[in-house]
């Protein structure tokens, strides 16, 4: 397309965006003797294939047709010939010809079946190490949906990675190490490493990535990213692991709400197993934090703190404030995030009062049996202490305590998709209980109605020569209309991942959608390229929601130029395992910045009159056998951690759409669980908007239907619904009930 009819998709401004973005989300791990940013002169040895075959981002959903993809070297090159840094051409021949080599044999060059690293000459190495004063390995990582990474050779480096560092280390004084990653990896090989004296968390950082990290290697770019998940010492250290392989038909939460920090902050010992904390990463410059004002009124607590930079560069702080509830009958975790603020660009001696606020309810727990009272959120008795700094670890405890006198019951909720295989969970001091287990089930009993949230507004479609309501609009489909309307439409246009469906007769159009989350995704043969941007992890990592809106806004406005209506993002599933293969696709381990990065998306997409599409909804997090998988949680846990993310985004951005997830809850698919859909989504959340499937999901669409999930993605099954409506096992107002949700979110779109 000519850039006189493409004016928004890919432009320079997105691109600009796309690198600011990668700019702000990669995290500074280690700066040992300020060996970062380079000092202006330095002779720079680039390792590692990643360094030309950079890594953008993941497969599947996640991937993006971009017109380039800017490495290491491009990015290099250009302060190269600002005079800022010298290359050692050498060592980039050897890449570009080993690449070159493989590539025409007809190797996969970026994959999950990807080439490894070549075995480096080590005349090659010690020619670069007279030659240059600091070597730079990158060491990069793919991964895609439909398969979990592995622990060797993917958590941790591959033989002939760990060659490349030993060559180059042993040869070179400092070497600056540099993570092309989309989730978390060892680091207990660098850390306190010598001869390793910096480490760049670059992340997957979308195509203007090898900029970015010269940006910030050079010193042209502050680093103000943090971690929003725990970097542990060793795979085995995350709760999660000892059974994230046991079976490919089941998962125990047995770890329950002690996910990420909220295990290794609490649990005796577990501390000392954390090579870099949540919330942490450097700066080149200092700030200090001082006036910190807290308080409470009408329920809402807010803190107001000094921020200022008290070091040498320009840069952003992100103040960090955490809770510690009572320990009570329930049990906490040690340290909770409640709010966070990111500060604008300070000069040196400049300062921000930064604000933040949440509700005294958020730190409710979830009563799922009933200790204090059964299927409510509590608050226990007893003083809630509050901590604020730069990472969860380094958060000082602030004097403002807040004191709840009795017991206090923030919401009654019911009992909702409770586990009947999830025979114990881990408590605070790393003892566990066991749980009641229901009788198992393959769908939740339908008898108790929901009361679902009504749009603020009649909205009036077009009847037969007049405007009529919703209900009046939809009595004019015909039985095998209103089935087929639950399903999904062939693509038009430029769409590839199908349409939501249209239906002729009465004049509603087919609606194009498309993936997904970093950035639109459209088959290169369209010839269509998009903006990447960097993966949601990395977008997570920036702490900002102002810029992941922006990007919301500006990769929606790419889906409208194309004539696409709905942008399958943001993924918004809580990293319990560093071996998800779209981890990367997801924002963090926690789900507060989960649910704020997510409703920040959501909003910017929806800014401009395209629907959002919330997923994968619940428990998506493992890819192995993910169709068939049953993700045992508890109540608590479930709520807690994994839904809460996206009660945070339904409550805060009101997204049009949500997407169910593959995987099973307690032994019910996501899709048929009247639980999830009908009692938390839409009874207790208030959600009005439309519920697809994941795609090409083969549940049973009676069920789906009867559970509130409105469409089955990319293809439903009429000729099932026609025989259940024959048989009176669905009503004409079950399926008129998703059609007016469907149609009303085809409303918002301005369809
Ligand atoms: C993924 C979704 C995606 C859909 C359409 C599925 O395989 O799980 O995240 O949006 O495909 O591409």
């Amino acid at each position: 397309m000519s850039d006189a009819v493409n004016k928004v998709t890919g432009c320079k401004e997105h691109i600009k965006l796309s690198r600011e973005a990668a700019c702000e989300g990669m995290v500074l791990l280690k700066n040992d003797g300020n060996t970062l940013p380079l000092k202006k002169g330095t002779r720079i040895a680039l390792f590692g294939k990643g360094s030309v075959a950079y890594i953008k981002g993941g497969g599947g959903s996640g991937d993006v047709y971009c017109a380039y993809v800017r490495n290491l070297y491009d990015g290099f090159g250009i302060k190269e010939k600002e005079g800022k840094v010298i290359i050692n051409k050498k060592v980039g021949e050897f890449y570009d010809d080993y690449l070159k080599k493989e590539r025409d044999d007809g190797k996969e060059i970026i994959g999950i079946h990807a080439i490894p690293e070549p075995i480096l000459p080590r005349k090659l190495v010690a020619k670069a190490a007279e030659e240059s004063d600091v070597a730079i390995i990158t060491i990069s990582r793919f991964s895609t949906e439909g398969t979990d990474r592995k622990e060797e050779g993917d958590f941790y480096l591959t033989e002939e990675e760990w060659d490349m560092v030993s060559a180059v280390t042993e040869a070179f004084q400092k070497t600056v190490l540099v993570l092309d990653v989309g989730g978390m990896v060892d680091s207990s090989y660098f850390m306190d490493a010598d001869r390793i004296p910096a480490v760049l968390l670059a992340w997957q950082a979308g195509m203007e990535g090898g900029l970015a990290i010269a940006d910030i290697l050079c010193g042209d770019v502050t680093p103000s990213g943090k971690l929003v998940d725990t970097f542990a010492g060793t795979f085995a250290d995350y709760p999660s692991s000892e059974h994230f392989e046991e079976s490919d038909v089941y998962i125990n939460y047995y770890e329950d709400i002690y996910v990420g920090y909220r295990y290794f902050e609490t649990m005796p010992m577990a501390g000392e197993l954390v090579n870099y904390p949540f919330g942490y990463g450097l700066s080149y410059t200092k700030f200090e934090l001082s006036d910190i004002i807290m308080a409470e009124k009408d329920g809402v607590i807010t803190a107001d703190v000094r921020v200022a930079n008290v070091g040498t560069y320009d840069g952003k702080q992100v103040v960090q404030l955490y809770y510690s509830a009572p320990q009570g009958v329930l049990g906490k975790p040690a340290r909770a995030l409640c709010a966070f603020k990111k500060t604008d660009t300070l000069s040196p001696g400049e300062s921000q009062t930064v604000h933040m606020e949440f509700k005294v309810r958020d730190m409710a727990s979830f009563d799922d049996l009933g200790k204090i009272q059964k299927s409510a959120y509590v608050l226990e008795r007893g003083d809630y202490r509050f901590y604020i700094g730069d990472s969860v670890r380094d958060a000082f405890e602030v004097e403002y305590i807040y004191t709840v006198e009795k017991d206090t019951v923030a919401e009654q909720l019911s009992s909702r998709c409770s586990p009947c295989k999830l025979p114990r969970r881990m408590l605070a001091d790393g003892t566990y209980e066991p749980l009641p287990q229901r009788e198992e089930v393959f769908y939740y009993p339908l008898n108790a109605p929901i009361t679902e949230a009504a749009p603020a507004d009649p909205v009036m479609f077009d009847g037969v020569g007049k405007k009529i309501s919703v209900d009046g609009f939809v009595a004019q489909f015909t039985d095998r209309e209103l089935c087929e309307f639950m399903g999904g439409d062939p693509n038009v246009g430029v769409s590839n991942t199908s349409c939501f469906s249209g239906m002729q007769r009465l004049g509603v159009p087919s609606v194009p959608t498309a993936d997904g989350p970093a950035g639109l995704r459209l088959d290169s043969h369209h010839g269509i390229a998009t903006t990447a941007w960097p993966c949601a992890t990395l977008l997570a990592c920036t702490w900002n929601p102002d810029i992941v809106e922006k990007i919301g806004a500006a990769g929606a406005k790419e889906l409208k130029e194309n004539g696409l209506n709905v942008w399958l993002t943001p993924a918004m599933n809580i990293h319990r395992t560093p071996l998800c293969g779209r981890n990367f696709e997801y924002f963090s381990e926690d789900p507060l910045i989960t649910g704020k990065m997510a409703a920040a998306k959501a909003r910017g997409i929806q800014s401009v009159g395209v629907a959002c599409s919330a997923k994968h909804f619940a428990a998506n997090n493992c890819e192995t056998n993910r169709i068939k998988n049953d993700s045992r949680v508890s109540e608590r846990a479930l709520r807690e951690i994994y839904l809460k993310g996206f009660e945070i985004c339904v409550k805060e951005a009101d997204p049009w759409t949500i997407m169910t997830s593959y995987n099973i809850i307690n032994g019910i698919h996501t899709a048929e669980s009247y639980d999830l859909i009908m009692g938390i989504l839409r009874g207790e959340w208030g959600f009005n908007g439309m519920v697809t499937t994941d795609w090409g999901i083969k549940n049973n669409q009676v069920r789906e239907v009867k559970a509130g999930n409105d469409m089955k993605m990319h293809q439903g099954y009429p000729d099932e619904l026609m025989e259940a409506l024959e048989k009176g096992e669905l009503s004409r107002a079950d399926l008129e009930a998703c059609a007016k949700r469907i149609l009303l979110a085809y409303k918002r779109m301005g369809l």
